[in-house]
């Protein structure tokens, strides 16, 4: 018979091993989770990856605008940033929640501490790391992101890699994404999710 005697906050003992009350999801019943700057590629490779894996793909940032009725740039306008975080982690754990699936999240996302905690808790993350060239060509041909609209969005984007790499860091993977075809990042996720037990639903 199993005797299960409280042990620490998060653990309990079941005749002197320990294990955790509520096992860990394994990485291949994860949803994945695209992480990192404005201008990475979350979205195009997040599709691409989609696609190679046969799960379905979600864009946080269009599921705010949907569920908001207006673009994240209005929604920053009216509302403000604390608010689109609010709707942020709202919709980013309303899916998560939902069937396995590729979810690629906008830049800021995995800084809040409780949409990090929990792509920690049933996600499997993905940051997709870039230098600064490359991001500022990407968002420069987009100039639609709320926080690089001031006078010197290079500027805002060097704070925001120095603020933000070290939580990115926390990613369960890291890929570098070299301004290269996003088939090569791909292929590089796939290689990496592949050692961990990953692979494309059949
Ligand atoms: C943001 C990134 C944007 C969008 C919002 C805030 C950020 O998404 O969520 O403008 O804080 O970095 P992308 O990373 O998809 O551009």
């Amino acid at each position: 018979m199993y005797m299960l005697i409280p042990y620490g906050k998060n653990n309990m003992q079941v005749d002197g091993q320990t294990e955790t009350p509520q096992e860990a999801l394994p990485p291949a019943q994860r949803s994945i989770v695209l992480v990192g700057l404005m201008g990475a590629g979350k979205s195009t490779v997040g599709r691409r990856l989609s696609n190679a894996l046969r799960l379905p793909f979600f864009d946080a940032d269009q599921e705010i605008e949907r569920a908001a009725g207006c673009s994240i740039s209005d929604f920053f306008e009216t509302y403000g940033e604390a608010a689109f975080r609010d709707g942020e982690r709202k919709v980013i754990a309303r899916l998560l929640k939902g069937p396995r699936h590729v979810l690629a999240t906008g830049g800021g996302a995995f800084m809040d501490p409780s949409t990090r905690a929990l792509i920690k808790a049933e996600g499997l993350s993905i940051w997709l790391r870039a230098d600064i060239g490359l991001l500022m060509e990407r968002v420069t041909k987009r100039p639609t992101r709320p926080l690089l609209k001031n006078n010197d969005p290079r500027a805002t984007m060097e704070r925001l890699m120095a603020e933000r790499y070290p939580t990115y860091g926390e990613a369960d993977i890291t890929v570098d994404s070299n301004g290269g075809p996003h088939d090569t990042v791909v292929r590089q996720i796939l290689a990496e999710l592949d050692r961990l037990g990953v692979k494309a639903a059949s």
